[in-house]
């Protein structure tokens, strides 16, 4: 924090006026100008076009924080995909294999490549060990198809209990073990958070945990960054840990990437899936991303003992002898050798055009300026006052920034969610919540300002103490009721005698 100014030069740490000297003196402000920020007017209407009725002071931003479900739109998505319609109208066939002076993005029998060589550096991997295909869970289970093989004695998964739950029982896992006829109850083995509040996992359970089925377990699949806590994982630590012990591992890394540094090769990780919508910017459902390491992805030969399995298609074979039709498949050599389409060219166009946005900095700047930011919405979070009585609400996010992402998650007193929401929908204050308790709030790297996370932590404190105000005046009435009742006598509404 020390390119931050001193307090008494700029205001105090919680004026307006010290946020907008952070973000004066912030080296990578002019990120923002790259995508575009919806105005208080634009959540408000119910159409998606402005209409005449709009006035010029509702073209205030609405404060956004909301990126770790769904990044705002790149300015540059627009033009990308407006050149791959111009291709596809203008070219229509010639689209796949024709190079053209104007293009964006190679022709579309190559897009796929595209994106490799900006996200293999957000992902920490070699270019050949990522590639852009399907969505997240379909990718979690061709990956488990592939690194998922049980045998008699090892066939386990350790998971969290609080995974996302397309990852969870019922779901891809869940489903996976019933695809080996083997019994859920048996074979998935969940690691369950000791303080159910805050839903943290010490790094030393999950070893522990690991050392308790060691023998028996066959996978490992785990967030990177936890979706309800925002914890993030010690992923070299648990890969090595469990790999010492025979364990193939796999991470979900829906939260982490783009949001945090990742260095996929060299913490030796099995396999991770990701997808491109949330800190990646690329749109809702985007097409996803996969890892795949070397040691595993450089085995080209299907008749080879140590060949990985996969569930193949044409996209994953040799780009060579591809249209021959010999119906022969040679895997591409790395992560590409498990593509099994042909990829959507408009959604790969839209992850392409963001990654460009990523080009203008590094993960490594992205992260020292998303611990500020954090930071900063942690201090001033913390620094509330609330009329002598206690704080209404409790951070569970780990405080060590080490162990965190962007987001903090806010935990409410008990009926405070639903008025305080509707406060912030009000004020056009957008994150996100996890009922019954939690909101989720989640300043994104690479757009949001110290001036967002200043107007939102007003408008929280605003929607907080109104909210304490409805429900602690609630909670009189029903005292009153309640005693008018125990006493026996008659109220109002007539209740005792119902009772
Ligand atoms: C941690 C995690 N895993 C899996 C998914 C499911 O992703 P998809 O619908 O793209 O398959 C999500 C969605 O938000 C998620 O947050």
């Amino acid at each position: 924090m020390s390119s931050q100014p001193p307090p008494n030069e700029t205001g105090t740490r919680s004026s307006l006026q010290y946020a907008q000297s952070l973000d004066s003196a912030d080296p990578l402000r002019h990120l923002r100008e790259e995508f575009i920020i919806p105005s208080k007017a634009d959540i408000k209407r119910r159409t998606a076009t402005k209409d005449a009725a709009t006035k010029n002071d509702e073209a205030e931003p609405c404060t956004y924080l909301c990126g770790n479900s769904l990044g705002l739109q790149p300015k540059r998505v627009s033009e990308y995909v407006q050149r791959y319609l111009r291709v596809w109208g203008s070219k229509g066939v010639f689209g796949h294999f024709t190079e053209l002076e104007d293009q964006l993005t190679s022709p579309w029998l190559d897009i796929g490549d595209d994106p490799k060589v900006p996200l293999s550096k957000i992902v920490g991997a070699q270019s050949s060990e990522v590639a852009v295909m399907a969505s997240l869970t379909a990718n979690l289970h061709l990956l488990m198809a592939s690194f998922y093989r049980p045998t008699k004695e090892r066939y386990k998964i350790i998971l969290e209990r609080k995974a996302f739950p397309s990852d969870h029982a019922c779901y891809a896992v869940e489903s996976q073990i019933l695809h080996h006829n083997l019994s859920i109850d048996d074979a998935m083995i969940f690691l369950d958070p000791t303080e159910s509040r805050n839903h943290y996992l010490p790094t030393s359970q999950i070893l522990s945990l690991i050392d308790a089925h060691a023998s028996s377990t066959a996978l490992l699949l785990l967030p990177g960054v936890q979706f309800y806590s925002g914890q993030f994982f010690d992923i070299p630590t648990i890969t090595s840990y469990a790999q010492a012990r025979g364990i193939t591992v796999g991470w979900d890394l829906a939260h982490a990437t783009g949001n945090v540094p990742l260095k996929l090769h060299d913490w030796n990780v099995d396999f991770a899936a990701w997808c491109h919508y949330k800190y990646m910017n690329a749109g809702p459902g985007a097409i996803a991303g996969l890892f795949v390491h070397s040691r595993h992805g450089s085995k080209t030969d299907p008749t080879a003992a140590d060949f990985v399995p996969r569930l193949a298609g044409w996209w994953g074979s040799d780009k060579s002898s591809r249209f021959r039709m010999e119906n022969r498949f040679v895997p591409i050599e790395g992560a590409a050798g498990w593509q099994l389409s042909n990829p959507s060219a408009i959604d790969a166009t839209a992850v392409i055009a963001s990654l460009s946005v990523f080009e203008m900095t590094s993960i490594e700047a992205l992260r020292e300026r998303s611990l500020k930011l954090t930071g900063y919405l942690e201090d001033l979070l913390n620094s509330l006052s609330w009329d002598g009585r206690s704080k209404p609400f409790e951070i569970i996010t780990p405080k060590n920034a080490g162990e965190r992402g962007a987001q903090l998650s806010v935990h409410l007193e008990d009926g405070l969610l639903e008025p305080v929401l509707e406060y912030l929908e009000e004020e056009c204050a957008v994150v996100d919540e996890r009922r019954p308790s939690v909101i989720r709030v989640a300043p994104a790297p690479l757009y949001n300002s110290f001036e967002d996370v200043w107007r939102f932590v007003q408008i929280f404190h605003a929607a907080c103490g109104k909210a304490v105000a409805q429900t602690s005046r609630s909670g009189k009435e029903q005292v009153v009721a309640s005693s008018v009742l125990a006493e026996g006598g008659k109220d109002s509404h007539g209740w005792s005698e119902i009772k």
